[in-house]
């Protein structure tokens, strides 16, 4: 079978740079395409004086070519300021590799989406963000698409576990539709957490979950 791949791309699927997980990352972040339902996990370490990342490394449980572009990315990313990775574009991704079938942007942009939101995500913990938009609760709802459940792969949002969302006076109360003692419970909770807790003007998050059963 032929393979619709460069040269370079499956080099850097075969053999991709920076994958992996960085323990107390300074920035992370788990997305997941809509296109495909696949993931990919990005962590940072930034010097703190001069916002310039130090290290990156992702994980993925995606297709080559969003292996191959979580590779060159994060290999484009290292050294440069957060501002400058934030630049960093799926097309650019794409013409380093030599170019990736069409059929497979998404999976590109899912790996500079990570890279984005990691860097987002550190921002948020270092207080460096500029636009200050109050938290909505579409604003929420956007953040738990990229919540993943376990049990289907799909995000919390499109799999309808997520029953309710309110948000007052900087308290953000969401229900879930799963037995607090599922085993999945804890996960979710924890990401939850993590995506909601960074955002500016959130002093607390209220989780409920259903009953046990
Ligand atoms: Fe899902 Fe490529 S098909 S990441």
């Amino acid at each position: 079978m032929r393979f619709p791949y460069n040269e370079k791309v499956l080099e850097h699927f075969k053999n991709p740079r920076n994958v992996g997980k960085i323990e107390n990352p300074d920035g992370k972040a788990m997305v997941g395409s809509p296109a495909c339902g696949d993931m990919v996990a990005v962590y940072l370490k930034v010097d703190e004086s001069t916002h310039k990342i130090q290290d990156v490394k992702f994980e993925s449980y995606g297709c080559a070519s969003n292996i191959a572009t979580g590779s060159i990315i994060t290999e484009l990313a290292k050294g440069k300021t957060i501002d400058e990775a934030k630049e960093i574009s799926w097309q650019q991704a794409s013409d380093e590799l030599g170019g990736l079938p069409k059929i497979k942007a998404h999976c590109s942009v899912l790996a500079v989406e990570g890279l984005r939101e990691a860097i987002t995500n550190y921002e948020e913990r270092h207080g460096l963000i500029k636009e200050k938009a109050p938290t909505t609760v579409d604003v929420i709802k956007r953040r738990l698409k990229s919540v993943m459940n376990p049990l289907s792969g799909l995000d919390i949002v499109r799999t309808n576990l997520l029953k309710d969302v309110q948000v007052n006076d900087g308290v953000v109360s969401i229900a879930i539709d799963l037995p607090e003692n599922h085993i999945f419970a804890t996960n979710i909770r924890e990401e939850i957490q993590e995506k909601i807790e960074t955002l500016w003007d959130v002093k607390e998050v209220r989780l409920t979950f259903a009953e046990s059963v």
